[in-house]
């Protein structure tokens, strides 16, 4: 089989790609990625010499180089993951969300259906969505495959919109498709402009931690190297023209997590308990803001027996220890171009 995973080089992708380029020997694994700022080769610096795996730098926006890569490879499966993905740069540069998220989504859709028109027998078109897709939750309730689209961030649109393009490619054309919407994952390899690892860089660096609002905010939390195996498992075995819930039965209010993270930083940083809660300012509001996420994983555990393998404590812990190993990553992620979105961003 050949395999493309797009935005392999990525937080997500890159768990993916090293899953099946170990996993699956007898498959070619396809790497494509733009590598913007979110896309960093030394994510798989472990499996970059393997045989079966091929990096391919390009974007998904230029139509004509997509047409060209599905002309000269006979893919068998995508497993799309590239994306424009923080919901803070999307209320800056909505634009840049609806080129990557959208029209990046339909180039792919069409090579695709292009290369694959005659037979669709055993292709597969997988496209890795978000919860966020949902809209919020009050404070009851769980999103199912069934919720209604309802999102508020031009992330969350530019990802509703992919998904219905991809929805609406499988009515019209047949493509066999199946998309995933998943919680928010954390782990390692995760670029420090989300909550989890921005944090544990600010706790290392003894910087102030901007808790948006009054940090009553609702997450799912999902240890990232379980979504990869609930990508390969719905890859697999889900059903063609489905859709899949992902997430961690976890839920977090953002104030307890940062709570739990500067008491485990404390622990490995030798600090007195409670000092790096110190560091926890209180910040304006993300515009927007979604209340609460909770996933409904259900159908996922019913049908493919996933469910996740770590607990939050275990992933928490593991995550923090690979920071701590991983310092040189850090400080490359951290310089050049961050430290002016940085600045931007929080001061
Ligand atoms: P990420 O921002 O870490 O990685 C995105 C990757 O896509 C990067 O390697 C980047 O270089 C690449 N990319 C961006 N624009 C591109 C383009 N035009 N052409 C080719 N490559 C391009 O994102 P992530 O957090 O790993 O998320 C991966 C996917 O999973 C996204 O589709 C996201 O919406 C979805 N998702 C993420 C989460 C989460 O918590 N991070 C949860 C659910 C779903
Ligand atoms: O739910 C899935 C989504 O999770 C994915 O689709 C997105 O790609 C991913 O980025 C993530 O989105 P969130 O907006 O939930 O993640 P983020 O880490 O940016 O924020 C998590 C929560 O923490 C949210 O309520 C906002 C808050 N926050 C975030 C940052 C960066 C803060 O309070 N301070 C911050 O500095």
């Amino acid at each position: 089989m050949n395999i493309l995973i797009t935005g392999g080089a990525g937080f997500i992708g890159s768990h993916v790609v090293r899953r099946f380029v170990k996993n699956y020997p007898n498959y070619n694994i396809y790497n494509l990625d733009a590598l913007t700022y979110a896309g960093n080769l030394e994510n798989l610096k472990d499996i970059d010499d393997k045989p079966n795996y091929k990096f391919i730098k390009g974007d998904i926006v230029d139509e004509s180089f997509i047409n060209k890569l599905f002309a000269d490879v006979d893919f068998d499966g995508v497993i799309h993951l590239a994306a424009e993905s923080h919901v803070d740069r999307s209320i800056e540069d909505p634009l840049a969300f609806v080129r990557t998220n959208i029209i990046g989504t339909v180039n792919l859709l069409n090579a695709a259906k292009n290369a694959w028109k005659d037979n669709f027998e055993g292709k597969r078109f997988y496209h890795v969505s978000t919860d966020e897709v949902y809209g919020a939750l009050g404070e009851q309730g769980l999103f199912t495959e069934t919720t209604a689209y309802d999102p508020n961030s031009p992330y969350s649109a530019s990802k509703a919109g992919s998904d219905h393009f991809v929805r609406a490619y499988g009515e019209t054309y047949g493509l066999p498709y199946v998309i995933t919407n998943c919680s928010n994952n954390y782990g390692p390899y995760h670029f420090p402009e989300k909550l989890i690892p921005l944090f544990i860089n600010n706790i290392m660096e003894n910087k102030s931690l901007p808790v948006y609002g009054d940090g009553k905010y609702t997450r799912d939390w999902l240890f990232v190297e379980d979504h990869a195996r609930a990508i390969d498992l719905v890859f697999h075995k889900g059903k063609n023209h489905d859709t899949y819930n992902i997430g961690g039965f976890n839920e977090w209010q953002n104030i307890d997590l940062v709570k739990l993270l500067c008491s485990v930083m404390d622990k490995k940083l030798n600090r007195a308990e409670g000092e790096s809660e110190k560091l926890i300012a209180y910040v304006k509001d993300r515009p927007g803001h979604d209340l609460r996420y909770a996933i409904d994983a259900t159908k996922i555990n019913k049908e493919l027996g996933w469910k996740p393998s770590v607990t939050f404590e275990e992933g928490l812990e593991l995550t923090v220890d690979w920071y701590f190993d991983n310092s040189d990553w850090l400080s490359h992620v951290t310089s050049g171009d961050y430290k002016e979105y940085y600045k931007k961003m929080y001061t």
